[in-house]
């Protein structure tokens, strides 16, 4: 089975041709179109510009898919199975672009058309290249927009059992970073700065930080504490310009104490085998070996996406329309809208 895939819930146009064989997926392209240079003057995501650039990048980005996976314009139709589109949660222009090409593909070639949540999207992208995954699992979705806990049992469904009361784990980043002015998006800035502060051995400038919420007893977060607790550090730190990466040394280790130790309490407390990461925010390094070691540690199994497929692309929307299609049976496709606050 093959899909060409779109997504553009943000502000990377992307167009993946994704193919599923006897439940191992594989990427045969994955091409994304990022918008950050646009953006980041303005220190975050302007949702008219994102959705006008959309509307320029859309087919460009989906005839090189096309090209990569060496499928000619007037062969889609013998080379792919459906079409599938992030539909939701995401800014409202920008998902409409995607969402009405996809559309008007699927109409136009007579194809089945699949919407994806682009949060199941995320957590699928543990299953491109990896069919060895154990469930059922604990999965931590970490991104600029969200921040979840989510249960999968073994037929794949899912179920939110956590999430943040406030700003998400990466809009932490970006925050922290913009008090800094480290520019955006923040958070693989302050993740480059936070390793570099460990390996020059500068442990002793360590910045008192909050743990928001580590110690009650459910498994939701809260981030917004976190940044005014640095927002003041900040302010009453006159030399804080000198010690910019031992801020986001701190800032990192006190959102990634958080994150592992709610994953761990949710992970016991299920019964899972596997603990997945999922989510721009997957990225980061320390986030990555802190959760491994401790799931290992407590006999859980531990995989986390490839790099590549951590922040937003279409081959996780692929996997997860692969998922989907295996198990459901298609709505009209006419019907499908871009829904900006989409549950998972
Ligand atoms: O999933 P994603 O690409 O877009 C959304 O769906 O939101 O996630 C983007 C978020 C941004 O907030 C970005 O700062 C964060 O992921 N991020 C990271 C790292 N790489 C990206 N945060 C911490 N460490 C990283 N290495
Ligand atoms: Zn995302």
């Amino acid at each position: 089975m093959r899909i060409l895939a779109l997504e553009s819930s943000c502000d990377d146009t992307s167009a993946a041709v994704v193919e599923s064989d006897h439940g191992l997926i594989s990427v045969i392209s994955n091409v994304v179109s990022s918008q950050i240079s646009l953006h980041e003057k303005f220190g975050g995501v302007v949702p008219e510009l994102a959705a006008r650039e959309h509307v320029s990048n859309i087919l460009p980005v989906i005839n090189s898919a096309l090209k990569q996976a060496n499928i000619a314009p007037d062969q889609i139709k013998h080379n792919i199975d459906a079409i599938a589109v992030t539909s939701g949660p995401g800014l409202v222009t920008s998902l409409m672009v995607g969402v009405e090409t996809a559309k008007a593909l699927a109409h136009t070639l007579d194809l089945p058309l699949i919407g994806i949540n682009h949060i199941e999207g995320h957590i699928h992208a543990n299953f491109i290249g990896n069919n060895k995954v154990v469930l059922p699992a604990i999965i931590l979705t970490v991104s600029g927009g969200h921040t979840n806990l989510v249960s999968m049992d073994k037929e794949k469904n899912l179920v939110i059992v956590g999430q943040t009361r406030d700003d998400a784990a990466g809009e932490a980043f970006d925050k922290a970073a913009q008090l800094m002015g480290l520019g955006y998006p923040g958070g693989p800035i302050v993740s480059r700065l936070a390793s570099e502060h460990s390996s020059s051995g500068g442990q002793q400038h360590t910045i008192d930080l909050p743990r928001p919420m580590i110690g009650s007893h459910d498994l939701d977060f809260s981030f917004s504490g976190l940044k005014t607790a640095l927002l003041y550090a900040l302010k009453n730190d006159h030399e804080w310009k000198q010690k910019i990466p031992a801020y986001c040394h701190s800032f990192e280790s006190a959102v990634v104490d958080v994150l592992v130790s709610k994953t761990m309490s949710a992970a016991e407390k299920f019964h899972v085998k596997t603990i997945l990461l999922a989510g721009g925010v997957s990225a980061n390094q320390k986030l990555r070996s802190v959760l491994q070691s401790s799931a290992e540690s407590k006999g859980f199994l531990f995989s986390a996406p490839e790099l590549t497929y951590t922040s937003d692309n279409a081959a996780m929307i692929g996997a997860a329309a692969c998922h989907k299609l295996s198990t459901l049976r298609l709505a009209d496709a006419s019907l499908l809208k871009a829904s900006p606050n989409q549950e998972l």
